[in-house]
């Protein structure tokens, strides 16, 4: 079993970080292989908005994401890490997501268990968290949970906020040893049916999208 984590947090020793850092060590100790991506040291590069990789399959741009992808189907977990920015993820972690945008048109980490970890100076990791949850869901992913913290300086993070962190990763471990699987919720089957609607709207142009979905829709 692998679990990713990734970093939004531009601050290699930030609050984020430690947070991340203990998710995977609890993970790490129940027997998961880890690894821990900062996004902060990859070259991505912005989304064209092409749809290259929605209609031909694959992404125009030949960057480190290529690798990333890769990495990220090997894994059985994915945990998203990002402070809260202007009441929202951080740059970083929002290139990521839309270089992520066929991930979420054919789902193909599916199965996978993920979580997050947000840390806030103030307010609104759970926005964070919600946003980041409905973004795994996209690629096809189940959240198991978040863990989020308050503090402005790298390195504040707490005791507690700590202990939360390896709680998580104590409740992914658990969510795959007891074979868990998350509820159907209303918000699931409208985010499923809108997309699905997309791509039949959009057949000429979303090829590769169509060509997923058309035995299953
Ligand atoms: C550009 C920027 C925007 C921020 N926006 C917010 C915000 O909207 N709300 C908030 O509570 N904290 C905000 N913060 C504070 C960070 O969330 C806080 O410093 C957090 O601890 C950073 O986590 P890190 O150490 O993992 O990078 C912002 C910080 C920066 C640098």
């Amino acid at each position: 079993m692998k679990a990713i984590g990734i970093l939004g947090s531009p601050r290699r020793e930030g609050n984020c970080s430690k947070m991340l850092t203990a998710c995977l060590e609890e993970l790490s100790t129940a027997g998961f292989e880890t690894d821990l991506i900062y996004l902060q040291e990859k070259k991505i590069r912005y989304c064209l908005g092409c749809g290259t990789c929605l209609s031909e399959g694959e992404c125009l741009l030949k960057d480190e994401m290529i690798e990333l992808r890769e990495e990220l189907r090997k894994a059985n977990a994915l945990i998203l890490a990002s402070p809260v920015y202007f009441f929202n993820v951080s740059a970083q972690m929002k290139c990521f997501i839309d270089r992520m945008v066929a991930f979420g048109h054919r789902p193909r980490l599916k199965g996978y268990g993920g979580a997050i970890v947000s840390y806030a100076g103030v307010g609104d990791p759970e926005l964070v968290a919600n946003y980041l949850s409905r973004v795994l869901k996209t690629w096809g992913i189940w959240p198991v949970g978040y863990a989020i913290g308050f503090g402005v300086l790298p390195g504040e993070v707490k005791r507690e906020d700590l202990d939360r962190a390896r709680d998580l990763g104590k409740r992914i471990s658990n969510a795959f040893k007891e074979n868990l699987r998350p509820e159907i919720k209303e918000e699931d089957i409208v985010l499923r049916n809108q997309l699905i609607k997309l791509i039949t709207n959009y057949k000429e142009y979303m090829k590769a999208d169509y060509e997923f979905w058309k035995s299953k829709i």
